[in-house]
């Protein structure tokens, strides 16, 4: 217990068993209210809330104080704990049950009237809110997230120092290290026209520690990407962020379940043992790399059957494509809202989206004169349809149909509310390919980074076809949301510098900016694999919030404007001279 000057017990812990005790409180004034003869205030701290009463009878002075104090103020309070009387005993609060009677007052702070009331932040618009952060906050949620926040880090830190981790800080001050998003730069005043960026991560200085004999290191590690902004990216963010040496795939994956059950455990909330999936699973089943299988409703091929029906769109597809679709069980869909699933298709990419309603062996739809009863009887079997159901389909190129049908398949189920109430889902999506292809550029990007190691058995296959070659890199999903990514390393020069050259990095491209890792490599690196988890996107997913904002303290705006200092900012003459820049005029 904390007995201080200003406070002898926490507002929010104080119970029957304290009763007949004299304490002190300090804490914020969350209402007041003036029932003629007592004052009635609730005194907050981040603990919870206590009941305070003054007596014009019991202390006049204390009572003149009492009337003087508004919302926020800052106070200091003494007195006797007693039980409330008959019928005023609040059970929905911890100390609902006693008040203290005050006998001596003291103002720490006085507030102005704040602009907005903290028990009403909830309404208020979000860039007031990250104005006034501070009176935000107070509020006992966001405390509440931030402490959640604390303890999710503590455990996988306590985790991996069990584990013989060591902490080791890597430089922000640095060079660009690839993750795909614009680097934050920094000018460097004292060599001219040379630039340090802020780090994407800390990928490189990782891998460097294994070249080190590090063997294990772990990071709570701030990156910095200048991207556009989403619910779940800031231009700032943290990862756990892990490297080990001498560790395979399995055994990795296996070190990160046993470090999540740990975490999971010590917050509160069940863990199920992540499954896992290969990449192509998952875009064949769910249309996507981040899969939410908190509820099935998995995407079912039925091209066969529309290379023989009588719907053109169908055919054409089944010979150059796809026709696939999704079962939507139990759910009633009007007219209009099919229409409005229809125009969302569209929206995602899709040409358009087929649609039968099924009741039994009935099916209803505009284009069920297309099919014979043999191929809607196969359609429906295929499909999964039992009941009452709506089926609907993409044909179009594999891509476009996966893409639509993913986003369709989550569309339903933010709608239709199918992941209220459910325990969080963690999966592994392994076997990536190495390369996607990046159809602006017209060349193979690293499918995760150039540092990912392809699968042995495909190293053959690197110069000839590499868009076949599959790599040893995993991604943690969770609720659809991806939390993590990592790989087996290449540790070898040579590999290295093949991998530069198939994603069109030119020799002196790749010396210059990573001249520092291959000059590495030729000093004995060990096999080495590494992983790191979004914290934010962690602790947002745990608190059940829509965004990664409501779980950082200070975050950015999707401007990227922190609006509590109105960063970004202008700066003087003098800091631009220093630093031998000059701002181009618009
Ligand atoms: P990657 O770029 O996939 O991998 O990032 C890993 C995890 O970091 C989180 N994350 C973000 N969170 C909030 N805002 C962002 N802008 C943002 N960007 C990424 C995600 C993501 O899964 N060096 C590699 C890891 C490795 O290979 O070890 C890396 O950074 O949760
Ligand atoms: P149409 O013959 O163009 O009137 O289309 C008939 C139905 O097929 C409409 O419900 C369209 O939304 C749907 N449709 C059109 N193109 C596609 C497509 N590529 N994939 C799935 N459905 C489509």
């Amino acid at each position: 217990m904390d007995s201080s000057i200003h406070r002898t017990r926490w507002c929010g812990e104080i119970r029957s068993e304290d009763i007949g005790n004299e304490i002190t409180l300090s804490g914020w004034v969350l209402r007041r209210r003036d029932h003629g003869g007592l004052i009635f205030l609730d005194l907050r701290d981040r603990t919870g809330l206590a009941q305070v009463v003054s007596d014009p009878e019991v202390d006049p002075e204390v009572h003149a104080l009492f009337e003087s104090v508004r919302p926020e103020y800052c106070l200091k309070v003494t007195g006797k704990i007693g039980p409330r009387p008959e019928g005023t005993v609040n059970p929905g609060l911890p100390t609902g049950e006693v008040e203290m009677s005050c006998t001596k007052a003291s103002v720490h702070s006085t507030s102005e009237t704040p602009p907005f009331g903290i028990e009403e932040a909830d309404n208020v618009d979000e860039s007031l809110r990250l104005k006034y952060r501070y009176l935000d906050l107070r509020r006992p949620e966001m405390y509440n997230t931030l402490r959640l926040r604390h303890d999710v880090v503590h455990a996988a830190r306590t985790h991996l120092d069990d584990l013989d981790f060591l902490e080791v800080e890597t430089p922000y001050l640095t060079k660009s290290t690839p993750e795909g998003a614009r680097d934050y730069l920094v000018p460097s005043r004292v060599h001219m026209s040379h630039f340090y960026a802020l780090p994407q991560s800390p990928q490189l200085y990782k891998q460097i520690l294994m070249v080190s004999g590090v063997e294990r290191y772990y990071q709570i590690a701030r990156c910095f990407r200048d991207e556009d902004l989403r619910a779940d990216r800031q231009p700032e963010f943290s990862q756990i962020d892990i490297e080990v040496s001498f560790m395979g795939q399995d055994e990795l994956l296996e070190m990160m379940d046993s470090m999540l059950e740990s975490v999971f455990k010590a917050v509160g909330f069940p863990f199920k043992k992540p499954l896992r999936m290969t990449y192509t699973d998952a875009m064949d089943n769910y249309g996507t790399d981040k899969p939410d299988t908190r509820f099935d409703m998995t995407i079912k091929d039925i091209s066969d059957i529309a290379a023989e029906c009588e719907f053109k769109v169908f055919n054409a597809a089944a010979k150059s494509g796809v026709v696939r679709g999704l079962c939507i069980s139990d759910l009633d869909f009007s007219r209009r809202q099919i229409d409005s699933l229809i125009e969302f298709a569209i929206g995602a990419g899709a040409k358009g989206l087929a649609w039968m309603q099924v009741d039994g062996d009935e099916v209803k739809s505009s284009i069920t004169k297309f099919f014979s009863e043999d191929q809607l009887a196969a359609i429906r079997d295929r499909m999964g349809a039992t009941g009452k159901d709506l089926l609907v389909f993409v044909a179009d190129k594999h891509e476009v149909a996966a893409k639509v049908l993913g986003d369709v398949r989550n569309e339903i189920a933010a709608t239709r509310g199918l992941t209220e109430g459910k325990d969080p889902e963690l999966l592994w999506v392994v076997d990536f390919p190495l390369f996607l292809y990046n159809a602006e550029e017209k060349r193979l990007d690293s499918s995760h980074h150039p540092f990912t190691a392809p699968k042995e058995e495909d190293l053959p296959l690197l110069e000839a076809e590499p868009a076949k070659v599959m790599s040893d890199a995993y991604d943690l999903v969770m609720n659809g949301v991806e939390l993590g990514s990592g790989s087996i390393r290449i540790h070898q020069a040579e590999l290295q510098n093949r991998i530069f050259e198939i994603i069109g990095m030119p020799k002196e491209e790749a010396e210059d900016r990573f001249g520092f890792l291959l000059e590495a490599f030729k000093y004995g690196p060990p096999p080495h694999a590494g992983i790191a988890l979004g914290v934010d996107r962690l602790v947002m997913l745990l608190a059940g919030k829509d965004s990664i904002r409501d779980v950082i303290a200070f975050p950015k705006t999707q401007a990227a404007i922190e609006p509590l200092t109105s960063a970004p900012a202008t700066v003087s003459e003098r800091q631009l001279r220093d630093l031998n820049l000059a701002i181009r005029p618009e």
